[in-house]
């Protein structure tokens, strides 16, 4: 049953959107930033309109309801006990990661997966941590990644920091309860901090199963820093609320110091009060949400597959990113990117993950019109057809 509207959204141009700023031409299409063209649950509006009326905008803290309502969601969709005391709320994922590596690791390296989410780029040496990667290959329909590999780097003593990006981001991999499992522990043994970036996590594709580091087993996953969000699901990322869950209360002390030290800021009323709301009431919009974004992949591998099977990508697990392989077109993500963008249609280059995996990969985000979707896609089809 249709309740939600995901066919139309009102036009976010000369609205400070991020997205849908600095287009080359008043035509062209984003594809590019994560975050959607649908707009938010009824609730979330409803919640903000009923704040706001209310006309007081004083200094505010996080409440009760806030810890309770993400609490709630973790144990319902995800399975995970976490309790209020363990949350800290921040004003931003990124925000959360980079000021808990900061009070957690040492000057030791920091392990991430390529290609990967920019910012685990340049948190490292925003730290002056030196970057470890290793890659994710293609392989039998699936993006893989080398244990042997992994464990090499656990146990080089070059490293005391892991990025998680549980679900990927780009590819919209899942990772198993054995692999986290698995990852967790040799990271403990070898005195690894890591950190698991969860935002993407509520948003998993029908017949695929996410495993939260929050629910796995405390000896395994205790010390771990999870960083998740509502902004993904529920499309509220310029609200900028979400959460560092830290279990083990030493860390969680220091991490809490290093904030207060330094005089940042959490979350404000607006973000607060939305992010309650939409963990309260926004789960049929988030089903609706994930069976319209499952017919728009399906939709997009039916297109390239007709008009332009040179183009192919991995079936994402999750997520609304789709990381399209343009590599035997022969061009390069420059080129790509200029003649995409010429052509009317703007996806993220795939250098920006990683500059040499991510060469000849442009990440499209899928989360929007079907009819915007279409569109872009003939454009793509016109500018490669074009050559
Ligand atoms: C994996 C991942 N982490 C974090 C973020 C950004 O989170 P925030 O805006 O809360 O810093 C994104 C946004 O695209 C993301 O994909």
């Amino acid at each position: 049953m249709k309740n939600f509207d995901f066919d139309t959204f009102p036009d976010r141009k000369n609205t400070c959107s991020s997205k849908w700023s600095e287009l080359k031409s008043e035509k062209e299409i984003p594809m590019s930033i994560a975050d959607m063209d649908f707009r938010s649950p009824d609730c979330v509006v409803e919640a903000l309109k009923e704040r706001s009326q209310h006309g007081m905008f004083g200094y505010t803290y996080v409440g009760d309801d806030f810890y309770q309502a993400f609490c709630d969601w973790e144990k319902k969709i995800h399975g995970s006990d976490v309790k209020n005391e363990e949350i800290i709320p921040t004003a931003g994922v990124i925000t959360g990661l980079q000021w808990s590596m900061q009070a957690l690791t040492g000057k030791g390296g920091a392990l991430v997966m390529l290609p990967a989410y920019p910012p685990f780029l340049s948190v490292p040496k925003n730290l002056e941590k030196p970057l470890v990667t290793m890659e994710m290959k293609p392989e039998n329909g699936k993006w893989n990644w080398d244990k042997a590999e992994f464990e090499r780097i656990a146990k080089s003593g070059k490293i005391d920091t892991f990025i998680l990006c549980n679900p990927h981001n780009p590819t919209g991999r899942l990772w198993s309860r054995e692999e986290l499992c698995w990852m967790l522990s040799i990271s403990r043994e070898n005195n690894i901090q890591v950190f698991s970036d969860e935002i993407h996590g509520d948003i998993i594709l029908p017949g695929e199963e996410f495993v939260s580091v929050l629910s796995l087993p405390m000896e395994i996953a205790g010390d771990a820093v999870v960083l998740t969000a509502p902004s993904k699901t529920f499309n509220l990322p310029g609200l900028q609320t979400s959460c560092a869950v830290i279990r083990n209360a030493d860390s969680r002390k220091r991490v809490k110091d290093l904030m207060a030290k330094s005089h940042l800021p959490g979350p404000n009323l607006m973000g607060i009060t939305a992010a309650t709301a939409a963990y309260r009431g926004g789960e049929e919009w988030l089903r609706e949400m994930i069976s319209y974004l499952k017919e728009n992949i399906d939709f997009t591998e039916k297109f390239l597959r007709e008009h332009l099977p040179e183009i192919t990508f991995i079936r994402p697990q999750a997520t609304y990113l789709l990381w399209l392989d343009f590599r035997k077109t022969g061009w390069k993500c420059d080129k790509l990117s200029e003649k995409l963008r010429d052509g009317g249609v703007f996806l993220s280059a795939g250098t920006n993950f990683g500059k040499e995996v991510g060469e000849g990969f442009m990440r499209l985000t899928a989360a929007c019109p079907r009819s915007l979707l279409k569109e872009a896609l003939e454009r793509i089809e016109k500018v490669i057809k074009q050559g």
